[in-house]
């Protein structure tokens, strides 16, 4: 937090104010998962038929997905947990820059637009705090199923040479198992003439949702979830009504809040599969989980460091490794944490150490000596799963913590406080208007 701020231009910031040291207990609701809705939201391009998704969060991402959708035609209703789309009037296949460059996953858009149109105009989104995040792999996946695609002034236009607007199908295999490169070539492909395969694919379970809502539409994919992907094409889809899966993510990030705060707490739903890396890494650590159909209750012990080292699926998530990495600054002993995934993922370690974690930053691996206990501070949530890992730090911190960088949390979590409020914490928000 830069010493120039004032005080009162601080407090000016959104913020969360969280009084620690509280014991949490009873349930933490799960929402749906944020970057399965996304993408099975621009899937809606794919057909004229009516899509009906539910149990979708109530996150600023899903409102900005919403946008850039209604911008090409597609008539988007919400209520709640529930989004109507139907894309039976699409006029254009270029998305606004700006509504683009907000949200990174609308570049996955250019998939379903060139499978159904044969052409598409789509901002490069461009790198994040968290790394480069290149859409190399993307490109090549489309190029591979016969488009021309060139990049100019920042902008990626796609088109299929010849009269048909038909992909024609293709053996793909990924330089890396990117999840968005993945999702935006199998969208591409459903419709193509032929069949096409993805090698190396992400098999994380966004992926496999994505998957099982295209066969719901009438595509004919096999294989997702497993490093080889197998996509029919078919001539068109239909509508559909289909429920996103829990959001893993934010599970993890519960039943670190339960350990972390040494709470007995039952985090549902989750889909414990989806978790397996880190349900291994909570029990390596000295957690106990109870794991039923619905849920998992999480009952601490005496908390140990764990090494971590972030891995596409099944691999441990990269998106946990800042909220875990929280939890092992109160982990007797040395843990060593590696980020893998992204370049520049380490921002909450600085702020970690402002309140008191003993941390040791070399390039991508942090070395983290657990200390007893953690000391309140104002500090600031630079991307979104750093922002979390300092409201974990906050819930378990000696006195009153301020957390900022909501823009950052609101992408990714549904209501947090609320939901942790409800199981016993602490949070009050600040939203000073003006
Ligand atoms: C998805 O991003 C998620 N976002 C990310 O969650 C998540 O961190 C990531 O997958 C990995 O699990 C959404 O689903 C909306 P990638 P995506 O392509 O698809 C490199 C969160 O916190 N790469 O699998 O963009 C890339 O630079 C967010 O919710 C290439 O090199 O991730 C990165 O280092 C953050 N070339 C790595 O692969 C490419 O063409 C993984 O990226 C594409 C990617």
């Amino acid at each position: 937090m830069p010493a120039a701020l004032s005080i009162s231009q601080e407090i000016l910031k959104p913020h969360l104010e969280i009084q620690g040291g509280h014991t949490l207990s009873r349930e933490l609701k799960v929402s749906g998962a944020k970057n399965s809705a996304l993408v099975l939201m621009t899937s809606a391009l794919l057909s004229e038929g009516p899509l009906e998704l539910h149990n979708v969060p109530q996150l600023t991402d899903i409102q900005g997905m919403a946008d850039i959708l209604s911008s090409l035609g597609v008539r988007v209703k919400r209520s709640q947990e529930t989004v109507w789309l139907q894309a039976d009037d699409l006029h254009h296949a270029e998305p606004p820059y700006d509504l683009v460059n907000g949200l990174r996953a609308s570049f996955f858009c250019i998939g379903p637009l060139l499978g159904r149109l044969g052409h598409a105009k789509v901002p490069l989104p461009g790198g994040c705090r968290i790394g480069a995040r290149p859409v190399v792999e993307h490109i090549r996946g489309l190029k591979a199923l016969g488009a021309m695609v060139k990049v100019e002034h920042g902008v990626v236009t796609a088109s299929v040479p010849g009269t048909s607007r038909r992909l024609k199908g293709a053996a793909i295999v990924l330089d890396c198992p990117s999840v968005g490169a993945t999702e935006t070539i199998l969208m591409a492909s459903v419709l193509a003439e032929g069949t096409s395969t993805i090698e190396n694919a992400a098999q994380e379970p966004e992926v496999q949702d994505l998957a099982k809502m295209l066969n719901a539409m009438g595509a004919r994919v096999s294989g997702a979830g497993g490093p080889i992907i197998t996509i029919e094409g078919v001539e068109r889809l239909h509508g559909c009504n289909y429920s996103v899966i829990p959001d893993r993510i934010e599970a993890g990030t519960f039943l670190i809040a339960a350990a972390i705060t040494r709470s007995i707490v039952r985090v549902s739903p989750v889909i414990p599969e989806h978790l397996n890396a880190v349900l291994q890494k909570l029990r390596d650590c000295g957690c106990t989980l109870e794991i039923d159909k619905q849920g998992i209750t999480l009952i601490p012990g005496d908390l140990h460091g764990v090494d971590i080292i972030t891995q596409p699926f099944p691999g441990f998530p990269t998106d946990l490794q800042a909220p875990f990495m929280a939890l092992l600054t109160t982990a007797k002993g040395t843990s060593v944490v590696t980020e893998k995934i992204y370049e520049n993922r380490m921002q909450h370690v600085a702020e970690l150490q402002r309140m008191g974690a003993s941390i040791r930053l070399q390039g991508n691996t942090a070395v983290v000596e657990g200390i007893p206990q953690l000391s309140a501070a104002p500090v600031s949530g630079n991307d979104l799963r750093a922002a979390a890992a300092l409201v974990l730090a906050g819930l378990a911190a000696r006195g009153i913590s301020q957390v900022d960088g909501l823009n950052h949390l609101d992408r990714g979590y549904d209501g947090i406080e609320t939901k942790l409020n409800a199981s016993g914490a602490h949070i009050l928000r600040h939203q000073p208007s003006g």
